[in-house]
């Protein structure tokens, strides 16, 4: 272990170093160097994120010509967020950087081994790694290709000893981005954190245990990119042979800074210690998992991404209310301002698009914890409440064990707006168990009733439920919340009515609205029709609908379980929320074209205005 301090002292690299370090090494060598690309694929509407530093390289790993030639090198942003259980330990980041050389049927195993081996201990131009603490993996072969001989032999000429190479099956040493595209055999290499190697020999088993441990951690990847995968098989060879290598950053930075993970290098330290400041309870878990999702939802709202309730933007979204779980648990109150300007400055001298859109940033991720936090402290109280019950129920002292009942895992969900994946990471942290698929069955039956319950309040409600008045009855809410934008908040429904031909609403107002705010009115509403928003229902408690601030009718009387339509702009403002039995088109562009018609006075301080379809 001393002996680790010293050396970890003697070659101390910043990240920044380190990526320079990288780019020079292999600038020399005759590579383009290009900047990374964005986290949102570009062409590829197949995957969400890229989660290598191949992706946005794929077209000319499949043979297109790069317009910077055939060698290439970069430092390429990554997402990856299949995994999220891992995030905290000491290697798994859902956001990270990959340095990567590429060969675009140029060099192959001969240089890229060599090079990888060069750049690692080269005291001068690279990394100055001692030799003896790496070891590597080959390919051992099966029906898509043979034991990589070629690659041990290599490895062997530049020194590293036979025992030191371990031949591993397709799972660890085959590599692929997934059932589809160019793939290969790699070989991975390994630095030894804890000086396993001293004196010793390890066996196949024993070193790929020490792997799980972390004693030995994967710092690059070299894959031999010669083959094709179609659903998941091997199909054959590619035109030409690549080179595509990764070596992880984050990992990297640990190994030059002498940490175990990369939590405690200059990548991570201040946000870190933001993180910790700001929170009363200290928990070193739960806090890096919200430096690793905040850096990430940094990352991915500076490349564009908002969160949203589907797709990219639903994982951000995801991220983020993680984050904030684990903020509430470790009671910390999140400074958004001081979290963006560090990993701002963290980055600047690479990436400059956090800059660019900081205040965008800050105000997006204040708006998810607003908007999240009330959701979670209610719905965090029932769940103590329903576990409380049910360990007195069995009569047992804690609720290690336990289990909860469907009903209440459903009572969650549909009444306190609990997404079912956070009762279910709660319920596994605190080892309690309950039956998914019986909730999930309540929650398609509950679904089914509602939507046939919606349509029934409907037919009692207005005149009649065909298209045209679906159509008018959600124009009537976009309606109401152009006329609050347009004359103030003041604005409140006090009746309405839907016939086939036009809508019509009563509304608090005390003066005429002149043609200039109708007309202002009318664009707001085609605005939001156009922009095609999504129409959401949900069923939540009153209290709940009214701390929402969704829009009720002046003296109307409501249950105590009440029924809310959504529509929210794509950065999720709210357009408009009401309480409302339905039904509602799904989406605001099926209504087509809303024209406002006339506008009078129906009482003291009361208007009516109509509006039809067209
Ligand atoms: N594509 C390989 C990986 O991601 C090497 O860059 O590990």
């Amino acid at each position: 272990m001393q002996n680790f301090k010293f050396y970890a002292i003697l070659h101390y690299m910043t990240s920044t170093e380190i990526r320079k370090k990288f780019l020079d090494f292999f600038a020399k060598r005759g590579h383009a160097i290009i900047p990374s690309a964005s986290l949102v694929p570009e062409n590829d509407p197949s995957v969400l994120f890229n989660t290598a530093g191949m992706q946005p390289l794929v077209p000319y790993l499949m043979g297109a010509k790069h317009p910077m030639g055939t060698r290439i090198a970069d430092v390429q942003k990554c997402v990856r967020t299949g995994d999220l259980d891992d995030i905290g330990d000491n290697r798994h980041f859902s956001f990270f950087e990959m340095m990567g050389n590429w060969s675009l049927g140029d060099y192959f195993k001969e240089d890229a081994i060599k090079w990888s081996y060069e750049f690692l201990t080269s005291k001068e131009e690279g990394l100055g790694l001692d030799a003896n603490r790496l070891a590597v993996t080959i390919f051992e072969g099966d029906e898509s290709a043979p034991l990589d001989e070629e690659s041990k032999n290599i490895w062997m000429s530049l020194g590293i000893p036979e025992h030191r190479i371990y031949a591993l099956p397709a799972e660890d040493n085959f590599w692929s981005p997934g059932d589809n595209g160019p793939c290969g055999p790699c070989s991975e290499m390994f630095y030894d954190m804890e000086e396993m190697f001293v004196g010793k020999v390890l066996s196949k088993d024993e070193f790929v245990e020490q792997v799980k441990t972390e004693n030995f951690i994967e710092i690059w990847n070299d894959v031999f990119m010669e083959f094709e995968k179609k659903d998941g098989k091997v199909v054959g060879k590619l035109a030409q042979k690549n080179v595509d290598t990764g070596a992880g950053l984050e990992r990297i930075t640990a190994v030059m800074q002498g940490k175990k993970t990369a939590y405690e290098t200059d990548l991570f330290k201040d946000l870190l210690y933001e993180i910790k400041i700001s929170c009363q309870i200290r928990e070193d878990r739960m806090q890096r998992i919200i430096a690793d999702h905040i850096r990430t939802s940094i990352f991915l709202m500076a490349d564009g991404v908002l969160p949203s309730s589907n797709g990219r933007g639903y994982i951000l979204r995801r991220l983020l209310r993680r984050s904030i779980r684990c903020g509430h648990a470790v009671q910390m109150t999140p400074d958004y301002k001081s979290l963006v300007n560090i990993v701002e400055n963290t980055y600047k001298d690479i990436y400059s698009n956090i800059s660019e859109n900081k205040e965008k940033i800050v105000s997006e991720l204040e708006k998810e914890y607003n908007k999240f936090i009330k959701t979670l402290s209610n719905g965090l109280k029932e769940f103590e409440k329903v576990v409380e019950i049910k360990v007195k129920h069995n009569g047992i002292v804690e609720s290690q064990g336990a289990s909860m009942l469907s009903e209440d895992v459903f009572k969650l969900v549909t009444s306190f707006g609990f997404p079912l994946e956070l009762v279910n990471e709660l319920a596994k942290e605190k080892n309690i168990s309950f039956d998914e698929e019986e909730v999930n069955a309540l929650l398609l039956e509950h679904k089914e009733l509602s939507q046939s319950a919606s349509a029934g309040m409907f037919k009692g409600g207005l005149a009649n439920t065909n298209e045209q008045t679906i159509k008018l009855h959600t124009a009537h809410h976009l309606v109401l919340a152009a006329l609050q934008e347009v004359l103030g908040k003041s604005v409140k429904q006090k009746g309405s009515n839907i016939t086939e031909e036009r809508m019509r609403i009563d509304f608090a107002f005390d003066r005429k609205v002149t043609d200039e705010e109708k007309k202002k009115v009318e664009d707001l509403v085609n605005g939001w029709v156009n922009a095609g928003l999504p129409v959401i229902r949900r069923e939540m408690p009153k209290a709940e609908a009214e701390a929402l601030g969704a829009e009720m009718e002046f003296g109307a009387k409501y249950p105590d379980v009440v029924s809310v339509y959504t529509i929210q702009d794509p950065t999720d403002a709210y357009v408009s929320k009401e309480f409302c039995g339905g039904p509602h088109v799904t989406n605001t562009a099926d209504i087509g074209h809303v024209t406002i018609g006339k506008e009078e006075a129906v009482a003291q301080g009361v208007r009516r205005l109509k509006a039809t379809l067209g």
